[in-house]
């Protein structure tokens, strides 16, 4: 009886070890017109309570995956639920600054924000997440946020895998703390302890017996992957953070750090339907310096997940699809790539250990933390610069810029050193402690004398902390500059009232809005439109009848002119 009671024991033991969860694949959003709910909600991570999270449309942790075109234009529709302001950063897009959702692009509360562009980037994975200054770590922590994936012709010309979720999977990579009522522990935590694969803990998917691509992100506050799986095969990066390589480059092992995304193809062809691996990251005796290398289990910088390898997600080789790609391709995409030459200006940044930003973190540039309205560096409109970022510090820090994609053309002034999984086009790249890494980008197509772009570390709790610049791109040869003389420009509504839309007439017909906000009679403002397209007229059908203000910034002088108008 005993023993049978102990085999009893036993079983359920095991049972619930071996209880993994299936991998949620976020839904997906395609075409021109996206609609982005921002929100709290709440998730069943673990037995006992529900955590409260926050996340995009229906889900309970991040968010639907945006599917859009090369050469198409977009329009985003983003509504803010939250109790909170918030912003939604489209990171790697290449676009105006006024579009791009950094900390100036605030969201109020039951706010629409509307930005819109034409999609230039290639073919690659990137994401969207808030970037409220102060407040990134929090909402990034609560789940916010989701993957963008461009698709263009080259990649499609490609045989390589796309069958969203089924042989080409989206992969988040995050982890969290927990307190003793399940909730999120965020603040003074720069690790999780348990993992969350796409918000999924104890993550397992079947992937059928042929090559796989995964578009794998990570999306932590501070911890580093050395991603590789448990049999030590070889795989094959395909592309990272802007698009796709010139050429697969084959790897046992590849390390992401924050915010980096990586695109491998995997090869399940050879594995017995029914056989199981695993995903891993073996991040256990890195050198010091490798965020997540901390040999604490507990505290700010402690976690269960330091210093050891474990499972990121369990795989269970299934029948092959119809269709299976079986064979890597052995060239990708032609880059051109830009090198050290090319640059005409040379931009050193430190990473400082200077005063404690406002979350305490002792790290900035340049000595100098953050602040709204300095902006740090006036970058020439189509300048081709080499941007040097040197840590002395005691650990490792990621950069990140807004606007461009860059060429890692050195680290430590060696070209050699450059990592094959960092060779393409990147926007953010790792920084180890006592190196210096150059990069050379672009700064082309978007001058806006008012709106910056940022650069920071993306390590949430640093950015937040002060660890951030902003740059404004300037373009010269126009008069994109705020001009010095102040003219209200004079311009009226109609039909005033108005029942769905509402149309803007100027008397300049060359004056152009800059920005329009349309706030109500208690100053909260409701529609934020980005150089709002005009003709179409302001769609305000939704708004519930009443008196308004428009507040319209003119393009070329940037003064705000107030006007009312009746919705019915
Ligand atoms: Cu991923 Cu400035 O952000
Ligand atoms: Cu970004
Ligand atoms: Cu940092």
């Amino acid at each position: 009886m005993k023993q049978i009671t102990f085999v009893f024991l036993y079983l359920l033991a095991f049972k619930s070890f071996s209880q993994y969860n299936p991998l949620w694949i976020p839904d997906t959003i395609s075409g021109v017109n996206f609609n982005l709910t921002v929100k709290d909600t709440f998730k069943q991570l673990r037995s006992g309570n529900q955590t409260i999270t926050g996340a995009v449309n229906n889900s309970t942790f991040w968010g639907p995956t945006l599917i859009m075109t090369k050469g198409d234009t977009v329009h985003m529709n983003v509504t803010n639920k939250l109790n909170d302001s918030s912003t939604i950063h489209w990171h790697g897009m290449h676009l105006p600054a006024v579009m791009d959702g950094g900390p100036h692009q605030v969201i109020p509360p039951n706010t629409n924000w509307q930005p819109y562009w034409k999609v230039t980037n290639p073919a690659s994975t990137l994401w969207y997440h808030p970037h409220l200054h102060e407040m990134t770590e929090e909402q990034l922590g609560k789940g916010i946020g989701g993957f963008i994936i461009i698709r263009d012709a080259a990649e499609a010309a490609l045989a390589l895998p796309r069958s969203y979720g089924v042989d080409d999977l989206p992969i988040v990579l995050t982890s969290r703390r927990y307190d003793a009522s399940n909730q999120f522990v965020v603040a003074n935590t720069a690790y999780g302890d348990y993992m969350l694969t796409n918000g999924t803990p104890n993550a397992q998917v079947s992937l059928p017996k042929q090559y796989v691509r995964m578009r794998i992100l990570n999306a932590e506050t501070e911890r580093g992957y050395d991603l590789g799986f448990s049999d030590n095969r070889t795989f094959y990066i395909i592309g990272n953070d802007g698009g796709l390589l010139s050429a697969p480059v084959a790897v046992t092992r590849v390390k992401l750090m924050v915010g980096e995304r990586v695109e491998i193809m995997v090869n399940l062809g050879n594995d017995a339907v029914g056989s199981s691996l695993d995903l891993k990251a073996y991040n256990s005796g890195q050198a010091f310096g490798f965020p997540g290398g901390e040999p604490n289990t507990t505290g700010q910088f402690g976690s269960l997940l330091n210093n050891v390898d474990f499972s990121v997600l369990h795989i269970n080789v299934s029948s092959p699809t119809v269709n299976p790609i079986t064979v890597l391709p052995s060239s990708l995409v032609s880059n051109v790539y830009w090198s050290a030459s090319d640059a005409t200006v040379t931009r050193n940044i430190a990473i400082t250990n200077g005063n404690p930003g406002p979350a305490s973190v002792p790290f900035n540039f340049d000595n100098t933390s953050f602040a709204m309205n300095t902006i740090n560096k006036t970058v020439q409109l189509n300048a081709i610069e080499k941007w040097t970022v040197t840590n002395n510090q005691v650990f490792g820090h990621t950069f990140h810029i807004h606007d461009v994609q860059f060429k890692i053309v050195a680290r430590n002034g060696s070209t050699a050193s450059v990592g094959s999984h960092e060779s393409g086009w990147k926007d953010v790249m790792y920084v180890p402690k006592g190196e210096n890494v150059s990069f050379v980008a672009k700064f082309e197509d978007y001058a806006d004398a008012i709106h910056p772009f940022m650069y920071h570390c993306h390590f949430a709790n640093h950015e937040d902390g002060g660890m951030m610049g902003q740059f404004v791109v300037k373009d010269s040869s126009s008069a994109n500059g705020i001009e010095t003389k102040y003219t209200e420009v004079n311009f009226m509504l109609y039909p005033n009232p108005a029942q769905s839309k509402l149309f803007v007439k100027f008397s300049d017909e060359n004056a152009s809005a800059y920005y329009i906000k349309v706030v109500d009679l208690t100053g909260r403002t409701i529609l934020m439109l980005p150089r709002p397209q005009l003709q179409d007229g302001i769609d305000i059908i939704g708004l519930t009848p009443g008196i308004y203000t428009i507040q319209l910034t003119d393009e070329k002088t940037k003064s705000v002119t107030i006007r009312k108008f009746v919705k019915e």
